[in-house]
């Protein structure tokens, strides 16, 4: 019994402590909701991915930076500093356990021209097409933009019950001096539901899911955004 006890109160005081930790780190970092009308839902991109189209969970964390605390060398070239930010939330910590679990499951010969190592995903210049751990693939790129499919294999082309946009964003805002990083997901069912009259459609995730992504949104945000900060 005490052994038990003392375990509990040992695991009790840890989850305190990393969920204060988690509140006080990540407090910077903020959710908001992605309005239907978002110009995202209106790329050709959406269309070709969710042609359906099925009702998706959507929201965007958002987290300023002023411009004096950005590594200068990642602001000296248009479109720098988006890529070493797509590069950062693939390569830091926050996404270690994911990626070794990626990596452990699905790397082998046939996803090798994908990127694993911390090195590679750093220097990465994230052209369109560039896969990563076997679960994203860049769909479009721009200097200030990175839009990613996710929720499956990216060897997995066909429409799937588990899917999802993800677009990283790095804003310049001079008037502001300050950088805008943004994260916007759009998970969705793109498996055609041709009963959908008849039936509700079903919700793409439920809201333990949702509340548990939110959480992971705003570690790998804070990483990130951290690795781009001198
Ligand atoms: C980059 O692409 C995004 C998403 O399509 C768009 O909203 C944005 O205006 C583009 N930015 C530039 C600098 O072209």
């Amino acid at each position: 019994m005490p052994l038990l006890r003392k375990t509990l109160a040992v695991t009790g005081w840890t989850s305190l402590g990393a969920a204060l930790a988690f509140t006080i780190s990540t407090r910077k970092s903020t959710i908001h909701p992605v309005p239907e009308t978002d110009y995202l839902l209106s790329t050709t991109l959406f269309a070709r991915y969710n042609p359906n189209p099925n009702p998706s969970m959507r929201d965007i964390c958002l987290r300023r930076v002023p411009l004096d605390r950005i590594k200068p060398e990642l602001l000296a070239q248009e479109g720098r500093l988006v890529e070493a930010f797509c590069g950062a939330v693939w390569s830091g910590w926050a996404f270690e356990v994911q990626r070794r679990y990626l990596a452990r499951k699905y790397r082998g010969p046939e996803t090798e021209g994908q990127l694993w190592d911390v090195r590679d995903l750093e220097r990465s210049a994230y052209a369109v097409g560039t896969k990563i751990t076997d679960h994203f693939e860049v769909l479009s790129k721009n200097d200030s933009s990175i839009i990613l499919r996710c929720g499956d294999s990216p060897r997995v082309n066909a429409y799937r019950e588990s899917d999802g946009l993800f677009e990283l964003t790095a804003d310049v805002k001079k008037e502001e001096g300050v950088v805008e990083f943004g994260m916007k997901s759009v998970f969705y069912n793109s498996v055609a539901q041709p009963d959908a009259q008849s039936k509700p459609l079903q919700e793409p995730v439920g809201p333990y899911m949702q509340w548990a992504h939110q959480k992971y949104t705003k570690l790998l945000m804070e990483d990130a955004a951290r690795k781009c900060m001198q």
